[in-house]
């Protein structure tokens, strides 16, 4: 039976590939029968293993999203190698746990040009093969943080919420070519960046109390989303925020009235 979300012949870039969320999306674009997905990440090893994997349906790629000749590099070698670049997935980010009274400013700059500069240079390399085909889907993975910010997340959030900007900015602008910008929100998901001692999933679940579905997510449940806007069935979504959160940006409860979690 053919994908719902069919993204036949398509060509894809994915940052931060290598594990987590990224590695989820690498390989729901390939039962989804993408033709090719060029995976950049640091994490060479990871890379090898994913190679290892999906074998020629995958080309590793070592690339800084902080680079911007080296994007320039990356989008010119899959636009030659493959024909077309069709996709692209901003994925790639990068968590700090500090208040902001003790976020260390260095910690706070290397947020912002990961996270922010990263997708933006990401953005602007794929703008001019996907403006000459007519057509392209570039999702960003933005947070629940980039709608609500959390405690002890400040900076990150700020980062996400910058990315949800750019986002709905290149959405305006490149809509007009056939080029549809969406963001994704996921909430807590557990993968080795919020979850670096690898706790038990019940572990970690009960740190989701508040949220509404009462659990955190496994990385498929993003990556459903992102092949649903990546692929024609959202043909018509363009600068649209999708919240995979359990709920948990809905709102706040009062604790102890009805209806909030025991
Ligand atoms: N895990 C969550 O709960 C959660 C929630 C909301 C949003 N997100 C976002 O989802 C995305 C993926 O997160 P994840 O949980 O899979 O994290 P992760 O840490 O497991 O994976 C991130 C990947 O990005 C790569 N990366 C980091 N900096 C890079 C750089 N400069 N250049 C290239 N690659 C780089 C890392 O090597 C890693 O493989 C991030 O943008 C994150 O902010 C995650």
């Amino acid at each position: 039976m053919s994908h719902p979300h069919s993204l036949q012949n398509r060509v894809a870039i994915v940052t931060g590939a290598a594990r987590g969320i990224g590695k989820a999306i690498v390989s729901m674009f390939i039962q989804a029968d993408a033709r090719h997905v060029v995976c950049a990440d640091l994490l060479e090893d990871e890379l090898a293993d994913l190679q290892k994997e999906f074998g020629d349906r995958v080309t590793p790629a070592v690339h800084n999203i902080t680079d911007a000749s080296g994007w320039k590099d990356l989008v010119a070698r899959t636009v030659s190698a493959q024909g077309r670049l069709d996709i692209l997935v901003n994925n790639a980010g990068i968590l700090v746990f500090a208040t902001l009274e003790e976020t260390d400013p260095d910690d706070f700059r290397r947020l912002m040009e990961v996270n922010v500069v990263g997708t933006f240079l990401g953005m602007q390399a794929v703008i001019a093969p996907m403006k000459q085909a007519k057509q392209g889907a570039i999702i960003n993975i933005s947070s629940v943080n980039g709608v609500m910010p959390s405690n002890f997340v400040g900076a990150y959030s700020a980062s996400k919420f910058a990315v949800r900007g750019l986002t709905r900015a290149a959405a305006l602008e490149l809509g007009l070519d056939g080029i549809r910008v969406n963001s994704v929100h996921p909430g807590g998901v557990n993968t080795p960046m919020t979850n670096p001692m690898n706790l038990d999933q019940e572990e970690i679940d009960a740190m989701y109390h508040f949220v509404p579905l009462q659990r955190s997510s496994q990385p498929e449940e993003i990556a459903r989303g992102v092949t649903y806007l990546a692929s024609d069935a959202a043909a018509y979504c363009n600068g649209t925020e999708l919240l995979i959160d359990g709920g948990m940006s809905a709102g706040i409860y009062f604790p102890g009235l009805p209806g909030a979690p025991k």
